[in-house]
C-alpha cells in the first residue's frame, strides 16, 4: 500500500538519530496539536524483544520478519502491549535498542510493518517519529522535519537520562554505542536514517525541549497558510 499525495490527513514526520530528543518533542507536538502519535521505533524493538523470546537471530532476516507478522502489538495510552502483555519497560533497555537497529537493517521485516505504520493515519492527524518516515513509509507527510544534534549532546542527554533514572552510566561506552547505532541506521541499505529533500533540519544542541516543540509547531501553521 502506498500513501497517495491526495491523502487529506496531515502528518508530521520527525525523522532523526538515536537520543536526539525527536520522541519527546515528537509527542508533545501531537498534545499541542490533538494528534495521534507513532513511534516506529517502538516496533522495532518490539520484533526485537519478541525475536529474543523465540531464540531468533536477530541477523536472520526472513526468521525476523516471519516473526514480525505473527505479532499482536498494540498502543494504549503511551503503553506498548505485545498479544496482551505490557512490554513497555521491557523495550526500552539498551539491548533493545541494539537489536531494533540490528534487525531494522533487514528490507523483508520493513517491508512487512509499513501497512501496520501507515494504520496509525487517522484524523484529526499524526505526528510520525522515527528514522524513514519522511523518506518512505509518509513520502507525502504535510510537515518533514529532521531532528538531530551532535553525538557529544546525545550521549550527554543519555548519560544524564540514564543517571537520573538512578542507573549506572558511563559516557564513554553512550558515546561510542550511538557512534555504532548511526552508522548502521545510516548504513543499511534498506530505508536507511536520511534527511528527506524536503525535510526543514533543525539542530537542537542549543535549544530546549520547548523551543524545538515551538519550532515545529510554528512550521507546521506555515505550511498550513501556504
Ligand atoms: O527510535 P529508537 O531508538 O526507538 O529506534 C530503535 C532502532 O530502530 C533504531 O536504531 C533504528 C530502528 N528504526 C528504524 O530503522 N526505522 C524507524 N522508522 C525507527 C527505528
Amino acid at each position: 500500500m502506498n500513501n497517495t499525495a491526495q491523502n487529506p490527513i496531515p502528518v508530521i514526520a520527525i525523522d532523526g538519530p538515536s537520543a536526539s530528543g525527536k520522541g519527546t518533542v515528537a509527542q508533545l507536538v501531537a498534545e499541542a496539536l490533538g494528534f495521534g502519535y507513532l513511534d516506529s521505533g517502538a516496533l522495532y524493538r518490539v520484533v526485537a524483544f519478541a525475536a529474543k523470546q523465540n531464540n531468533i537471530d536477530w541477523g536472520n532476516a526472513e526468521a525476523v520478519a516471519a516473526c514480525a507478522t505473527k505479532l499482536d502489538i498494540q498502543f494504549k495510552n503511551a503503553q506498548v502491549y505485545l498479544n496482551n502483555t505490557d512490554i513497555s519497560e521491557d523495550i526500552r533497555t539498551e539491548e533493545m535498542g541494539k537489536g531494533a537497529s540490528q534487525v531494522a537493517v533487514h528490507a523483508p521485516l520493513r517491508a512487512a510493518l509499513v501497512d501496520l505504520q501507515h494504520q496509525f493515519r487517522k484524523t484529526p492527524g499524526l505526528v510520525a517519529d522515527g528514522r524513514d518516515m519522511g523518506t518512505v513509509i509518509f513520502p507525502d507527510a504535510q510537515l518533514k522535519i529532521f531532528l538531530t544534534a551532535s553525538t557529544e549532546t546525545r550521549a550527554d542527554r543519555r548519560y544524564k537520562q540514564l543517571l537520573g533514572k538512578g542507573l549506572p552510566a558511563d559516557y564513554e561506552a553512550i558515546l561510542l554505542d550511538l557512534r555504532e547505532r548511526d552508522a548502521r541506521d545510516q548504513g543499511r541499505a534498506s530505508a536507511p536514517l536520511a534527511m528527506a529533500a524536503d525535510a526543514i533540519l533543525l539542530e537542537t544542541d542549543h535549544l530546549t525541549i520547548a523551543q524545538a516543540v515551538d519550532t515545529v509547531l510554528q512550521n507546521f501553521r506555515h505550511k498550513k497558510t501556504q
